[in-house]
């Protein structure tokens, strides 16, 4: 199974958004959970379209209930691991459990692979503690999203120092090498200029992958769909022509590609 990470140190990149939709894409190729490991619960809040969760990730790390009865069924190959909203306890549970348990992350990995799950995305909140560190140490890969806005790199240095010791402390080598410029808007001069900036990472090893900004990515989480659901309905509502696609589906799709060969 692979895992996989979006993270960085910085806020409202398109983490959430971007995992999601990858999570839905990569559903097409093999049996695929989302994991939400953020404390605020937006992946959950987004793709769970039922009625009261019964259990949570939180309820699974302290052995409350089984996975099956924790991994929410969304579409067909697409499961949800599911936080709730503010939650409180995965938060007390990071601070003063995960230090006893810090393979916790690896074990669920496992328990994830004889489920016979293929792909394994986690959504992370923009901070590294213990519980950050502690997925991503489980991980085989890490994406990391930005903005194509000013400061955007400042949040990459410090992230790739908390990796290398990262690597140390779980004895792994993590792929780190794809960037995503997320929201970029090419009519925006500041953000091309940005955007430049970033290309040039690409001397340094990276590979770099663009998603525009599209209205349509920002409604999902309104409509509790991912972009390839909305692409259906708007269809179906001849909102779209039969073969058009929504702007950002051909870039998620190249990313989803390159994350699962
Ligand atoms: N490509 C895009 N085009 C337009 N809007 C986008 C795009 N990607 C993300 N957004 C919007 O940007 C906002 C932040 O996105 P998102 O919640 O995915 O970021 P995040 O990195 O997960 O944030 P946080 O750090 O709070 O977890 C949301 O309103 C989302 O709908
Ligand atoms: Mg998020």
């Amino acid at each position: 199974m692979k895992k996989i990470a979006f993270h960085i140190l910085k806020g409202g990149v398109g983490k959430t958004t971007i995992s999601g939709n990858i999570g839905a894409y990569l559903a097409s190729k093999g049996k695929t959970v989302v994991i939400d490991a953020d404390l605020q619960g937006n992946l959950s809040s987004w793709l769970f379209k039922g009625k009261e969760l019964e259990f949570t990730l939180v309820d699974y790390l302290v052995g409350r209930c089984s996975l099956e009865a924790v991994i929410q069924p969304i579409s067909d190959n697409f499961y949800l691991l599911p936080t709730a909203s503010g939650d409180n306890e995965l938060k007390q549970w990071a601070e003063t459990q995960l230090s006893n348990d810090p393979f916790a992350f690896i074990a669920l990995s496992d328990a994830l692979t004889k489920a016979n799950f293929l792909y394994a995305i986690f959504d992370l909140s923009p901070s590294i503690s213990l519980l950050e560190r502690s997925i991503i140490g489980a991980c085989n890969e890490v994406v990391i999203p930005l903005e194509a806005e000013m400061f955007s790199l400042d949040g990459l240095e410090s992230f790739i120092e908390n990796l290398t010791d990262i690597e140390k402390k779980y004895r792994t080598n993590i792929k780190h090498d794809i960037l995503v410029c997320n929201k970029l808007n090419r009519s925006l001069g500041r953000q091309t200029a940005i955007y430049q900036q970033i290309q040039t990472l690409s001397n340094h090893g990276y590979e770099i992958y663009t998603i525009p900004q599209d209205a349509r990515l920002a409604e999902c989480p309104l409509y509790h769909e991912t972009i390839f659901e909305t692409q259906h309905r708007q269809r179906s509502e001849k909102k779209l022509k039969p073969h058009e696609e929504l702007k950002s589906i051909p870039q998620i799709k190249a990313l989803g590609d390159v994350l699962c060969r």
